[in-house]
Parts: C-alpha cells; sequence; structure tokens
C-alpha cells in the first residue's frame, strides 16, 4: 500500500504544477503537525514558485508519515445505548431552521472548525475556564463564530433522553447534515462515535484554519494536512452557498481585484456598488455581513460555484478557486460543479463525510462525554 502511494506521489510531482488532478491521491496521508508547523510561516511566502516546492516537500514529509487507521465510527454506535438520538437532533434542528434559515450555515461552519482542529472532538464548543484557553477568540473564530447555543439547545434534549451518552462532537457531526438537508442539499449518513475532548488548542485554531486573504496554495496545503484533497476543498467550499461573511472578511475583495474578475456587466455593477455602501473602504462597518451566495442566499444549491464562474464570489478565497492561475484544477471543478448540480451533492456529501471522520485519536482514550458542551466534565 505504502509503495503505491509513493508510486503515485511520484506520478503527482513529476506532473507538477500543470496536473493538479493527481492530488486525490494523498487522501490518506497521516497528517503531521510538525510538517505544517514547520512550514508555515514559509507558505504564507508570496513567490508561487517557493510555495510550490513547499507544497510537494509536504507531500513527501507526509507520505512518510502514512498509515490506514480508520477511526472507529459506525452508524449504529447508538442503536441501543439512544436510539433516538437522529430523531431528537433533526426536530431541534428543523426549529432553529425555520426560525432563522442561517442557523444552518452557523452549525455546518461550527462543525467544520471544529474538525480542522485536533479533529472532531467538540474542542470547538468549549469556553474559556482560569485552566483552559479555548478556540473561540482565535483569529478566525473571534466575532465570528457563532451559534454554539443551538448545540447547547440540542445537548440539553439529548441528555434528558438519554443521559452521558452521547458526545458534543456527534451532536454537531449529525446537526450539520441536517442542516444541509432542512436547506435544500443532499442527505449522508453520519458515522457516529466520537468522544469530546478534555482539551482545545488556541494554537491550532489559528493555524490551521483558512482565511479569506490566504493564497489558494496555501489554503490546499491546510485541506491536504487534515487528510483532504483538492476536490474535497473545492466541494466542501460550497458549503458558501449558504451563510453570511462580514465586511471584515470582503474588504480587500471589493476593493481590490472585483472588479478585473467579474463581467462589468450592469448588474454586477450594481452588486458592487451595494456591497461597497454594505462595507465602506475606510474603516467602519467590519461587522456588516453579506450573503455569500447573493443569488439564492437561503437555500443550498451550485449557484456558488456559478456565481465564481462570473467572477462574482465574495471572498478572496472564494473566487481563488476559479481565478487564480495555481487553480488548474480547482477551476475545473468549480466550472463542473456550476454545470452538474448532482455531481456537486454526491461529492459534497462523500466530502463531509471525510471531513466528520477526521478524529481525534487521543479522544478515544483520553476523551469523555461531556455533559455541558461549553466545559469539561469535572
Ligand atoms: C476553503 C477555505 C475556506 C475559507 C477561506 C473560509 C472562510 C470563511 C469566511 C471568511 C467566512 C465568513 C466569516 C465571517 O465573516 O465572520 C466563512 C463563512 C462560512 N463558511 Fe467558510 N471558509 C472555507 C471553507 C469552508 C468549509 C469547508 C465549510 C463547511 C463545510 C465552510 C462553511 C462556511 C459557512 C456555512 C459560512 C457562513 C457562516 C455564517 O453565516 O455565519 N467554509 N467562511
Amino acid at each position: 500500500m505504502q509503495k503505491k502511494q509513493n508510486a503515485k506521489l511520484f506520478s503527482y510531482i513529476s506532473h507538477f504544477p500543470t496536473h493538479f488532478s493527481h492530488s486525490d491521491l494523498l487522501l490518506s496521508f497521516k497528517k503531521s503537525k510538525k510538517a505544517t508547523m514547520a512550514l508555515a510561516p514559509l507558505l504564507h511566502s508570496k513567490l508561487p514558485s517557493l510555495q510550490l516546492l513547499l507544497l510537494i516537500s509536504i507531500f513527501i514529509f507526509c507520505s512518510s508519515l502514512y498509515a490506514s487507521d480508520d477511526p472507529p465510527l459506525s452508524l449504529d454506535y447508538y442503536a441501543s445505548t439512544c436510539p433516538a438520538v437522529f430523531d431528537i437532533i433533526r426536530k431541534e434542528m428543523e426549529c432553529e431552521v425555520l426560525s432563522d434559515p442561517r442557523n444552518a450555515a452557523l452549525v455546518v461552519r461550527l462543525h467544520f472548525h471544529d474538525c480542522f482542529v485536533q479533529g472532531c472532538d467538540g474542542s470547538v464548543l468549549l469556553d474559556d475556564t482560569i485552566t483552559l484557553q479555548g478556540e473561540k477568540k482565535a483569529s478566525p473564530n473571534v466575532n465570528s463564530l457563532i451559534g454554539f447555543s443551538i448545540i447547547d439547545k440540542i445537548k440539553n434534549k439529548v441528555e434528558s433522553e438519554c443521559p452521558g451518552i452521547v458526545s458534543c462532537a456527534d451532536i454537531l457531526t449529525i446537526a450539520a447534515r441536517d442542516a444541509v438537508i432542512l436547506v435544500g442539499g443532499p442527505y449522508w449518513d453520519v458515522p457516529v462515535g466520537r468522544k469530546d475532548s478534555k482539551t482545545a488548542s488556541y494554537e491550532l485554531a489559528s493555524a490551521n484554519i483558512p482565511t479569506a486573504d490566504e493564497g489558494l496554495v496555501s489554503i490546499i496545503s491546510k485541506f491536504l494536512y487534515q487528510g483532504l484533497s483538492v476536490k474535497d476543498m473545492v466541494a466542501l467550499s460550497g458549503a458558501h452557498t449558504i451563510g453570511m461573511a462580514r465586511c471584515a472578511n470582503f474588504r480587500a475583495r471589493i476593493y481590490g481585484d472585483f472588479e478585473t474578475t467579474s463581467e462589468r456587466s450592469p448588474i454586477s455593477e450594481t452588486y458592487l456598488s451595494n456591497l461597497k455602501s454594505t462595507c465602506p473602504a475606510a474603516g467602519g462597518g467590519d461587522d456588516n455581513v453579506s450573503a455569500m451566495d447573493n443569488v439564492t442566499p437561503n437555500l443550498f444549491d451550485n449557484s456558488y460555484f456559478q456565481i465564481l464562474l462570473k467572477g462574482e464570489g465574495l471572498l478572496n478565497s472564494d473566487q481563488e478557486l476559479y481565478s487564480s492561475m495555481l487553480g488548474v484544477q480547482t477551476k475545473k471543478l468549480v466550472a463542473k460543479y456550476a454545470h452538474d448540480p448532482v455531481g456537486f451533492f454526491k461529492q459534497f456529501s462523500d466530502s463531509m463525510v471525510k471531513l466528520g471522520n477526521i478524529t481525534n485519536p487521543d479522544s478515544f482514550t483520553n476523551g469523555e462525554v461531556r455533559k455541558n458542551c461549553r466545559f469539561v466534565n469535572t
């Protein structure tokens, strides 16, 4: 298996950078904290060629750490201990999304930010205490990540039915799946059996989570580090078909290359001037929000990709998927999903299962089922 992976890796590198399509082969490479930590400062370099070289270095480094452990999750983990758990979560999410469709987006993003830090272990849900520094104040999360009270409500309901059985990490994973369905997206089965961590990592939350003004190669490397491919990254970015972004995260884009990438039609000019009035150039209005999919903001569909095709993505990181010179494979995928909603749904479902299967091995031995998602049990 290792030999086969290395052969595929060699093939990838020998075609690099024009043949991006082989990056999927890196899926099962085990993540390496050391690799990312050591290379992180260089990944932000402005030199594309250097970035590309570094990406190759990460591949090689990660390949030496390949391991084939599957996460110990199963579909029927709660079949005898809490058979009602899926129904309880579904019912609560129905109420939440009915009261405000944006709640679907909040939960999906919470799940993503949980899984990219120590694996999907509920670490993002922990509040700061005297003895624990949580992830909520890390730069990608502070003033931005919301929706924790939705998970609190679901947890209370689940605890009253099956006390001490269902982890917060599982609740968040199931709720994210239900959130997507409730706004019109695809269904997928959710493997469960995660444990909640007793720790969180402010540092990893700051380092691992991609940001709006980060370069494409750096974002790709963050997904590869988690064992997710370029294909996963593009499909998962399709989650931006729902939800809002704050002006602080799209100011650079609308006063930057938005006009260059867009069609400059009267409609796109109007859209841009509306965005500018929501988000003034010089200071102020940082927390004003705009939908990332201005066509169908509350519907989970493929219009996000059609917007990228028109060059009107709201975030720099979104538009880069289609417009970056380095995005040979990402551009093809954006075009594919813009024209093939069924293909997008299928890949999104598969990639969400992979995202949810990024587990924290330590939580299986040292973790717990938290009583309150905000605090480690006493
Ligand atoms: C590819 C790299 C990604 C980057 C750079 C990125 C960045 C961002 C940013 C900057 C925002 C706006 C936050 C704010 O302004 O407060 C946002 C919102 C959002 N992101 Fe991402 N994201 C990425 C991938 C993902 C993935 C993989 C998912 C889920 C699978 C996701 C789900 C969401 C959702 C649903 C929202 C809207 C949340 C809301 O309405 O508050 N994102 N993202």
